[in-house]
């Protein structure tokens, strides 16, 4: 075992190796490892004279032959509360997987954002053959790598990882973390799985830990009026069948009834087209909006503009300006075709890209002058969008959840009224998050009931704005 630095406790039976590593001075936290001549390792986490996780590490396709470690693919580290286990290997058609086991009496958390959001998280099905990345099918547009149980353990993965996790589906009942080199997580050099478990007296304490070590905060909130005053959209009420006289007549309507005005904001449907970053200044639509803007702000309303990141290919010259500068995400092939929900022949800003991003908020910053929106709804930012195997000229590491980190990024520029609906590594922005739209029934489908469960699985993720 080239690079396991653990006491060798003895060697049980033929085939079966057994390593015991004890942190000093952690008032008994150790792990167990116990090898036998193939397959994969059992794993018991101690405290004192408590198991306090256990599974099976070491597996996966390819993996199983060199398992055991003569290559030096295993490190495992003591760190002051916990452990650092890595698989590494430079073999790239290789695969590790390691499984933790959910037993009766424990309950987890965190995990992603999903459409039936089950709490607590040992309820959840995830399916190991999708690759754990921010993407619109089944709302998972907030997912961080962290785990953390009822016992006092967290588990929580470097962001390096090509992470794949099942969970109650190939293996029921286990949790597992797979690392694969394979698409979205293309041009890697190798493959990595490296997490932290760290072992505290509880969940309150390990989650404590969790944000002080690895998930961070926020470093300030959003408008306090955000969650004083109420935010009004034209959707709920209109969908896109919106102009200049619904705009007035929306919110002439709620002052008539003495609501408190709020935030206005002009959904989808406003735009001359998609990706134009302008109005629609033609007469059935928005030929008055300043003067529309004005008058809403005489009824008390701020006014608050839903956008996205996308530039539809019809929609010029912004396209022909996109396509010309590099703008736009491609695949291994030089091909840029995003669909979206408003568009199958379409674009994705490459948000990775610094000019890019530059090009998309001097337009918003224009609207900010001119006709004076205050805000933003800045909608999508999941990877999913854009040509598959998507490529970006960052570390490949970081691919592809860093498109929704510098789209984040990018709209927390806007200020503390706006809202985004994707998160990843962007704990600390102070900014609103919301959930992906909810159904107007009660039931774990996407219905209101998943209003509490949502927003427990956003809090444990480090999203409580
Ligand atoms: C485990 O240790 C705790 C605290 O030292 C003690 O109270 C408990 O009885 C022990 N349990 C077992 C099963 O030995
Ligand atoms: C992988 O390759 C890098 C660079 O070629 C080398 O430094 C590293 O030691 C290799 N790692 C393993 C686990 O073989
Ligand atoms: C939520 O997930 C469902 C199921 O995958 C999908 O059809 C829907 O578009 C998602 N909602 C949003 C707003 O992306
Ligand atoms: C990156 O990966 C893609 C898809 O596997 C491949 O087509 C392309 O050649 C790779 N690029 C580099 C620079 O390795
Ligand atoms: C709104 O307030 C005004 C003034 O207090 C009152 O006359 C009116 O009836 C109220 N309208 C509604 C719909 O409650
Ligand atoms: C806005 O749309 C409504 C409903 O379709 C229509 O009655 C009205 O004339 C339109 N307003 C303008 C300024 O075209």
């Amino acid at each position: 075992m080239a690079r396991l630095s653990l006491a060798l406790l003895g060697i049980i039976a033929a085939y079966h190796t057994i390593y015991a590593l004890e942190i000093s001075g952690s008032g008994g936290r150790y792990i167990i490892l116990i090898f036998p001549g193939h397959g994969k390792a059992t794993t018991i986490f101690k405290y004192g004279n408590e198991t306090v996780l256990r599974g099976y590490i070491g597996y996966g396709k390819n993996a199983k032959r060199e398992y055991n470690n003569e290559d030096g693919m295993l490190t495992v580290t003591p760190l002051r509360n916990g452990f650092n286990i890595k698989w590494e290997t430079n073999q790239t058609d290789f695969e590790f997987k390691d499984c933790f086991e959910f037993q009766d009496d424990v309950h987890w958390f965190g995990g992603p954002q999903r459409k039936q959001q089950h709490w607590p998280l040992e309820k959840m099905e995830i399916d190991g053959s999708e690759a754990y990345v921010l993407k619109q099918l089944d709302n998972f547009s907030v997912a961080e790598y962290y785990w953390l149980t009822s016992k006092g353990v967290y588990i929580h993965v470097n962001e390096r990882t090509p992470l794949f996790v099942d969970q109650n589906v190939h293996e029921p009942g286990k949790l597992c973390f797979i690392a694969r080199a394979q698409a979205p997580y293309i041009n890697r050099t190798r493959v990595l799985l490296e997490y932290d478990v760290i072992i505290e007296d509880n969940a309150r304490e390990a989650h404590l830990h969790a944000i002080k070590n690895v998930l961070g905060k926020p470093s300030g909130h959003p408008n306090p009026k955000m969650v004083k005053e109420p935010i009004w959209t034209t959707w709920a009420k209109y969908k896109a069948k919106i102009n200049d006289s619904i705009v007035l007549e929306f919110a002439e309507g709620i002052r008539k009834q003495n609501y408190s005005a709020g935030q206005l904001e002009i959904d989808d449907a406003w735009e001359k087209c998609y990706g134009a970053q302008e109005f629609d200044t033609s007469p059935e639509k928005f030929s008055d909006i300043e003067n529309t803007i004005k008058k809403l702000k005489e009824l008390d309303f701020r006014v608050t503009l839903w956008v996205h990141p996308f530039v539809d290919d019809d929609c010029h010259p912004r396209s022909e300006e996109g396509k010309k500068n590099g703008y736009f995400v491609k695949d291994p092939s030089g091909g840029d075709r995003a669909t979206w929900w408003n568009g199958q022949n379409s674009h994705q800003i490459d948000f990775t890209n610094p000019d890019a991003a530059k090009w998309y908020t001097e337009r918003l910053r224009k609207l900010q002058k001119n006709p004076g929106i205050d805000a933003f709804k800045f909608d999508a930012g999941e990877t999913n969008y854009g040509p598959q195997p998507s490529v970006y000229n960052i570390d490949p590491e970081l691919v592809p959840n860093a498109l929704s980190k510098h789209y984040v990024e990018t709209c927390a520029q806007f200020g503390d009224l706006i809202e985004v609906r994707s998160a990843w590594r962007t704990q600390s922005l102070p900014i609103f998050i919301r959930m992906i739209d909810k159904d107007s029934n009660w039931g774990i489908d996407n219905g209101l009931y998943t209003l509490v469960t949502t927003l427990f699985q956003m809090n444990l993720n480090g999203y409580p704005m």
